[in-house]
């Protein structure tokens, strides 16, 4: 609160004062409103009620409970469309071609695959999966199989009950079109050349991309 008006007079000075005084420097006494104590106070005694309902350790109640539910939900009602997935090799070879679908597998990698894989699968904790060499893999349906099972040991962690069985289809079709991509990575080549993925069945028109000359 201003003590001088536009014109330089005082205009405050017979407002209460505290009896705080440093060096001729004067302390007003200017007390909150009730309301703003009160609202101070019961946003304190609001605290930790909600902390303990939302962040107690209730499963279900936190807003990452509550998204991860929706999400859920959501990926389900988008699974009707395309009904239970098979990990055989003509779903996944069929799906690699599927751009929207291929995003979806995508999405799975980078929310659980990139702390070992790296960002574009190029290796890291686990191996180089952008290269042609692979130790676990011989043909495309493995992909789904060492996702679900896991390998060397739980080095590589098993996955059938952490991500739908759509979900583990169509990561593995997104690692499946990885190959190829053969990006750097620190780990250099581990395990052995297998022959080229499956060509898709002629259910669609266009062909696979052309890179498969080997
Ligand atoms: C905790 C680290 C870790 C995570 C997370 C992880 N992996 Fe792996 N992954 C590994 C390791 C280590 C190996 C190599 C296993 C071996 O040496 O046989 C591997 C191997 C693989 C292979 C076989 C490669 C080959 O050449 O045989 C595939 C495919 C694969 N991972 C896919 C995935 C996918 C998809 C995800 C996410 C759903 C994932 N990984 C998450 C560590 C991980």
């Amino acid at each position: 609160m201003s003590s001088t008006a536009p014109n330089n007079k005082p205009v405050v000075d017979d407002a209460p004062k505290t009896d705080h005084a440093y060096d001729g420097i004067e302390e007003f006494d200017n007390p909150l409103p009730g309301w703003w104590k009160w609202l101070f106070i019961a946003s304190i005694a609001f605290c930790p009620p909600y902390w303990l309902y939302y962040h107690g350790g209730t499963p279900g109640r936190s807003i990452e409970d509550g998204y991860g539910v929706a999400l859920a939900a959501n990926t389900r009602l988008q699974f009707e469309e395309i009904g239970e997935l098979k990990p055989d090799a003509a779903t996944l070879v069929e799906y690699m071609e599927k751009d929207n679908w291929l995003r979806v597998g995508k999405i799975v990698f980078q929310t659980h695959c990139v702390s070992c894989h790296d960002r574009e699968g190029q290796g890291k904790v686990g191996p180089n999966l952008t290269d042609e060499y692979f130790k676990n893999i011989n043909t495309i349906e493995d992909i789904a199989k060492v996702i679900n099972n896991g390998a060397a040991a739980g080095a590589m962690p098993k996955w059938s009950n952490r991500l739908h069985p759509n979900e583990v289809v169509l990561v593995s079709a997104y690692v499946a079109s990885m190959r190829g991509e053969n990006l750097d990575g620190p780990r250099g080549a581990e395990g052995k050349t297998i022959p080229p993925w499956p060509e898709p069945t002629a259910n669609t028109e266009d062909t696979a991309e052309s890179d498969s000359s080997e």
